[in-house]
């Protein structure tokens, strides 16, 4: 074997001219040395640099040697790059062929190195989602999806069911936290524009992620079949009412009759199981086109000349911050479980009376409000079309040829404005519809587009023409 891998590599290494030309260089005493083998030097670090020129090559020599040597044992081409693969045996776990996956995506991934927590919130985004499949598998083994039985089936969940309470607990408060998570992910990426050329494909995949998140939410909600679930329901599915000739149709077709009924819970629940595994393969799909091109970082450059492997460096860093969500979660669990959610859902759903105030989880308001700004109902339809419709056409909407907010003063300004604009129209979305709070909502609503259809695309072109100047 021994004898065969070292005619390999006799066989091989005359044929690397860099290699050649460095061996020829070094025995003509030239100090300069040729560029690949530069840009080698300079990953290897101080005691590397302060090694004599033969030794370099000695050392040069073997590494490439195990290289040519791997790819040879593995017939992987692609261990010839530059990059080493994770594991060196042939036997390793990580060698084998479903996990290369991993070992690419997950272990070898070159991250930027100037990467801050906030890019730790995609990754918690995705444990939120393992969370919610986890715990609403084990909650769907005692649930019952039956108008007379669904309500008692869930408070059956909290008394009698071993841990019940805790799975129960973990799953509303982890559609809190999901929704947390993915917003601060969304805010991250409108502060550094890691919407723009060439991550659009990741940007759109995230707003579809965000859409089938809402309907999830929705009709989970739904499911225990208090009041604020049954009135909820009857409100939103109601809006589709508004689309001209076939909305009232359409409306009797989502409900499978002539009102929130079984069939709808039933539906609701069958639809609830499954758009779960849907946003997890359109998570994996919005991963994919991120390592395509690779992730952005805070400055908002090129970053494909300082990057690091994922593992251990991110893996460490994201380590913190799972642990540190671990502790909020925690504290809402254990704490405050009814916090984030209304009290009139432990109110059976009773068809014969309207609940006062009807209003949707904190995590719709926003888009409630947006939706109640206009006195009518198509238009408010219209209106949330409108917002997701803005939210996928941002990466071709942006004319900046500066993506990080660090460099765009005004933008980031803006930034600010739009996160203030986003949580004034959560504070109206809880507001009974009166004035001031109309007025407010309706400001609110309108700064929200102008924000995207006005200021993203004017402030791009006003930033290059101030360079411009600034340069002449
Ligand atoms: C189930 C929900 C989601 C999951 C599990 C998820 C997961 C991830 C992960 C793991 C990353 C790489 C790490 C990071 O940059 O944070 C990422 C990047 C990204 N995500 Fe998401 N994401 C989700 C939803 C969204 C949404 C709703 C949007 C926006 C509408 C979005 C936009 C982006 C963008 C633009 C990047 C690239 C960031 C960069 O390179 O700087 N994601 N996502």
């Amino acid at each position: 074997m021994k004898a065969k891998n070292k005619a390999f590599v006799s066989g091989i290494l005359p044929r690397l001219p860099f290699l050649n030309d460095l061996i020829s260089k070094v025995s003509s005493g030239s100090n300069t040395l040729p560029k690949p083998m530069e840009m080698l030097l300079s990953q290897k670090g101080p005691a590397y640099d302060l090694m004599s020129n033969e030794d370099r090559i000695q050392m040069e020599r073997k590494e490439l040697a195990k290289r040519f040597v791997k790819a040879d044992n593995l017939y992987d081409p692609k261990l010839l790059q530059d990059r080493e693969k994770t594991g060196s045996k042939r036997l390793s776990v990580l060698n084998q062929p479903g996990l290369s996956l991993v070992t690419d995506h997950l272990i070898d991934y070159p991250a930027p190195i100037n990467i801050n927590y906030f890019w730790s919130f995609g990754s918690l985004a995705g444990i939120c989602l393992g969370v919610q499949i986890a715990t609403g598998i084990f909650l769907a083994m005692h649930y019952t999806p039956h108008v007379d039985l669904a309500f008692l089936s869930v408070e059956h969940i909290m008394r009698d069911v071993e841990g019940g309470w805790l799975l129960r607990y973990l799953h509303a408060n982890g559609a809190s936290m999901f929704f947390i998570m993915v917003y601060i992910h969304m805010f991250r990426g409108l502060y550094y524009a890691s919407y723009v050329s060439p991550r659009e494909a990741v940007w759109c995949l995230g707003v579809v992620i965000l859409l089938l998140m809402i309907l999830t939410a929705f009709i989970g909600y739904v499911l225990p079949w208090g009041q604020m679930s049954f009135w909820g329901a009857t409100v939103i599915t109601s809006l589709a009412s508004a689309i001209p000739v076939v909305g009232n149709s359409i409306v009797t077709w989502l409900w499978g009759g002539f009102s929130v009924d079984n069939a709808t819970l039933n539906r609701f629940f069958s639809l609830h199981y499954l758009l779960p595994f849907i946003i997890a393969g359109a998570s994996i799909v919005h991963i994919a086109a991120l390592h395509q091109y690779g992730s952005n970082n805070p400055l908002g450059l090129d970053a494909s000349v300082d990057k690091m492997s994922f593992y251990p460096y991110c893996f460490v860093k994201d380590l913190v911050a799972w642990v540190s969500f671990g502790v909020f979660f925690s504290v809402f669990v254990y704490f405050a479980p009814n916090f984030l959610g209304h009290p009139d859902n432990y109110i059976p759903a009773n068809p014969m009376s309207t609940p006062a105030h009807i209003v949707p989880e904190w995590y719709f308001l926003w888009v409630y409000a947006i939706l109640r700004s206009i006195p009518n109902k198509l238009g408010g339809v219209a209106a949330i079309g409108l917002v997701f419709a803005c939210l996928l056409a941002l990466p071709f909407l942006q004319t900046s040829e500066v993506r990080s907010s660090l460099f765009r003063p005004i933008h980031k300004k803006l930034f600010w404005l739009l996160l203030a604009d986003c949580l004034i129209l959560g504070w109206i979305g809880m507001k009974p519809v009166e004035t001031p709070y109309v007025e407010v909502g309706q400001i609110a609503s309108v700064y929200f587009f102008v924000h995207f259809l006005v200021f993203v695309p004017i402030l791009g072109r006003l930033e290059a023409k101030y360079s411009r100047s600034l340069a002449s």
